[in-house]
């Protein structure tokens, strides 16, 4: 850490620790984060990631927006200070393979910097958002009650300012076009379930190893009525494939009662390549982090942006003009004695250094 000494070092070594916190696609934490004379440079990390769901790096780059977006409002409110943060240019479609269709490397790539500017920090949303980052959890249950307006207000609002001239759209669906959106998850959520490749990936990111993946116990069964299409992660490529719903689509019997409609917040933005997925990964983790802070809960419905022709087809029904659909994520108010227990986590000493 050259040129880091003091008090400092210790906050940026905290923001770090923040930053690790942050949702990532699987569990898989593709980040790694060196510190720098002001600041923090974010790299991917360059062990393991999921590239069957993430062919393009949409996904993996919107997990360093995550972490990028937590470190942000953790070196916020450590220092005092604002920050200026730095996505990097030379993150260009074709290096990551969205023109050609290509799986993306990108390993060892500078994403962004995020440094200590000099002005003292004056947004009170960060202390709030802040605070939700230990608290903030992926959910996967049932999400049915829905969130008071001003805590709509709160969730858009931080979405949308994510960081410095970060503008990624936030939008919430209409019914109409929420009961079409879910329709297209499920259909991109059934031929998953038959591509042997996606099945091996997603085997492999349920039996957590080093701090990464998603435990099965955090998983739980799906919505025995099929109205929300989550992802499955309870298949493999060796059992048979189960019943569709309605007739149990579940690991194990379930009695949840998921809502009827889902709840859904839609981010969108442009150009659909690299530096965009980075930012819509910061505003996605500030969503997820302002719902909690209104004490209320969030899922993955992002299924739809993994296939092309599905993604076109959504932002068609969305009236997405030049804007790109980025993730779409479902919202509830829930039991809170049903808080989902947190994933693991590397060990910061094997993504700081
Ligand atoms: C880009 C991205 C896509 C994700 N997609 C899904 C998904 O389709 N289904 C799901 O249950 N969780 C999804 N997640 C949530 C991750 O599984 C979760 O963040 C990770 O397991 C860590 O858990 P935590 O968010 O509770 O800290 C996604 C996360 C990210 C960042």
């Amino acid at each position: 850490m050259p040129g880091v000494v003091g008090p400092l070092k210790r906050q940026l070594r905290s923001a770090v620790s923040d930053a690790t916190l942050a949702a990532s696609v699987h569990n898989s934490q593709p980040w790694h984060f060196t510190m720098i004379a002001q600041g923090v440079a974010v790299r991917v990390d360059p062990t393991l990631r999921p590239r069957i769901i993430d062919r393009q790096g949409r996904w993996l780059l919107q997990s360093l927006g995550a972490a990028i977006a937590n470190l942000e409002l953790g070196m916020r409110v450590r220092t005092g200070r604002t920050t200026r943060t730095q996505v990097f240019p030379d993150l260009d479609p074709h290096e990551a393979g969205a023109a050609s269709g290509a799986t993306a490397t990108l390993t060892g790539a500078v994403v962004a910097v995020v440094e200590i500017a000099d002005d003292a920090r004056g947004d009170p949303l960060d202390d709030r958002l802040h605070t939700a980052i230990l608290e903030r959890r992926t959910s996967r249950g049932p999400l049915y009650g829905d969130l008071e307006a001003a805590a709509w207000d709160t969730v858009m609002a931080a979405a949308s300012a994510a960081g410095d001239g970060w503008h990624i759209r936030a939008l919430r669906p209409d019914p109409a076009q929420t009961a079409a959106l879910v329709d297209l998850t499920r259909a991109v959520e059934a031929r998953w379930r038959d591509d042997v490749a996606y099945l091996a990936e997603v085997q492999r990111w349920t039996k957590p190893d080093g701090g990464r993946g998603i435990p099965p116990t955090l998983i739980g069964p799906g919505d025995p009525s099929g109205n929300v299409p989550r992802r499955e992660f309870a298949v493999s490529p060796t059992s048979p494939r189960r019943a569709p719903a309605p007739s149990g689509d579940t690991a194990a019997p379930s009695t949840d009662v998921f809502e009827v409609s889902p709840r859904l917040l839609v981010l969108a933005g442009a150009p659909d390549g690299p530096t965009t997925w980075v930012r819509a990964g910061a505003a996605m983790q500030r969503a997820m982090l302002a719902a909690t802070a209104e004490e209320a809960r969030v899922g993955f419905l992002g299924q739809v942006v993994e296939d092309d022709e599905a993604r076109a087809r959504a932002g068609d029904l969305l009236s997405l003009r030049d804007e790109a659909l980025l993730q779409v994520l479902r919202l509830g108010a829930v039991d809170p004695t049903r808080h989902p227990r947190r994933s693991p986590r590397r060990p910061l000493r094997e993504v700081l250094g």
